[in-house]
């Protein structure tokens, strides 16, 4: 990566504002988070307590939408980091003001604070230049970890750069420079596999990589939308009409360049939209009118697998099928498992592509699993995200 990391600014004895992407899932009846992305920022505060820094933590949490909402505090984030850290981690009811100054003040070296949901000031997502000179004063640098919002251009990602010396975490470093991998120069064969609902939403990211890509591999949703354009009945399935032409031109993209495209041969399709829906295995040939897809079927993860086998490097984004209700979640999940045991460079990313390899418990058999889901669409369609860009070069 070409950007300044914590790594080459000397921190210790000094306040240092960590903005990290703590977002995180919440459970409000037991109070608990999920702690994927609190625990891929592990690595950027150990760095910094081992190196003696006082760390000032700050986040958005959901979209409050620039007022304060008593359930979006970062109070059990605050606890579920102690508990990983193994260290108190305290939290004040602001990120900006008298509290949060005295809290600042008291740091020592090695102590950590959380501020508050930096999205209760509406000043946070319109780049307020006096918020963000506020949060600037609380330190003497600004480390951006967040890569999952560094497309956004906000007070605490972007503002604050212009204030303190900015420099990368260690997280954000480790996303650049793996998604780098995909986007510049990766190892061939190459393939993407593509799922999740809209083909609209990963057009940027197919144009972008279609030139490298020797394989297209498409399920879940977008895969309806092919099948259609290809003439097949494909029944209630969701296939937004304006989304087919797409497909069609798609089609003609990836046969121009060279690149192979596979599409579902078996489908699982129910006869609603529900968790407890009746199912069968179908070929894609035989969908019956009234019945929907909802998720790839066993032939087509074998053929999906025996492509990627060929592969020395596999980017994967979105599920394959309705991975909220589990009797549709088998295609996602098989496909986690065979990246897993693949011996090529796999990188994942999106929302949901995270949530099916955590739940199969294959975190560490990946190469890389991104925890940006805009931002790592948005890096992969070639776009300068404003985070990253306000950073210092090396
Ligand atoms: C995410 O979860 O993708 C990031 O935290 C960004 O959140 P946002 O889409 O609400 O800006």
């Amino acid at each position: 990566m070409d950007k300044k990391t914590v790594r080459d600014v000397h921190v210790r004895g000094g306040r240092v504002l960590v903005r990290a992407d703590f977002n995180v899932p919440l459970d409000k009846a037991t109070g608990t988070v999920g702690d994927t992305r609190l625990r891929a920022t592990m690595p950027t505060i150990e760095y910094l307590r081992e190196h003696g820094a006082k760390i000032i933590l700050c986040s958005h949490l959901d979209r409050p939408g620039g007022k304060v909402v008593e359930g979006l505090r970062m109070a059990p984030v605050a606890k579920r980091l102690s508990e990983l850290l193994g260290t108190p981690v305290r939290s004040v009811r602001d990120c900006v003001g008298q509290e949060v100054e005295d809290a600042v003040w008291e740091l020592k070296e090695g102590d950590i604070l959380l501020l508050e949901n930096l999205r209760f000031h509406p000043e946070e997502e319109a780049d307020d230049p006096n918020f963000a000179r506020a949060l600037a004063s609380l330190a003497d640098l600004f480390v951006n970890d967040a890569f999952g919002a560094a497309h956004r251009a906000h007070a605490s990602t972007v503002g604050v750069a212009i204030y303190l010396p900015a420099v990368a975490g260690l997280l954000m470093e480790k996303e650049i420079d793996s998604l780098t991998k995909v986007t510049a120069n990766p190892e061939r064969p190459f393939a993407a596999l593509l799922g999740g609902a809209k083909i609209s939403s990963k057009m940027g990211v197919i144009n972008n990589l279609i030139k490298k890509l020797d394989m297209l591999l498409i399920g879940g949703g977008m895969a309806c939308t092919f099948l259609k354009a290809k003439g097949l009945e494909v029944g209630e399935s969701t296939v937004g009409e304006e989304q087919v032409p797409l497909a069609a031109h798609l089609m003609e993209l990836i046969s121009k360049n060279g690149t192979k495209l596979f599409l579902p041969t078996d489908v699982v399709i129910a006869d609603a939209f529900s968790a407890d829906a009746h199912y069968k295995t179908v070929p894609v040939d035989k969908i019956e009118p009234g019945w929907r897809i909802m998720d790839i079927g066993p032939e087509t993860v074998k053929l999906f697998s025996a492509q990627l086998e060929k592969c020395k490097m596999v980017f994967w984004n979105g599920p394959m099928g309705v991975f909220e209700f589990p009797a549709f979640a088998e295609g996602t999940k098989a496909m986690a498992r065979e990246l897993a045991h693949l011996k090529a460079i796999t990188i994942a990313g999106g929302g949901e592509t995270l949530a099916a390899v955590e739940e199969e418990g294959l975190m560490d058999k990946m190469t890389h699993v991104s925890t940006g889901g805009g931002a790592s669409l948005e890096f992969l369609e070639g776009k300068v995200l404003p985070g990253v860009a306000a950073l210092q070069d090396k």
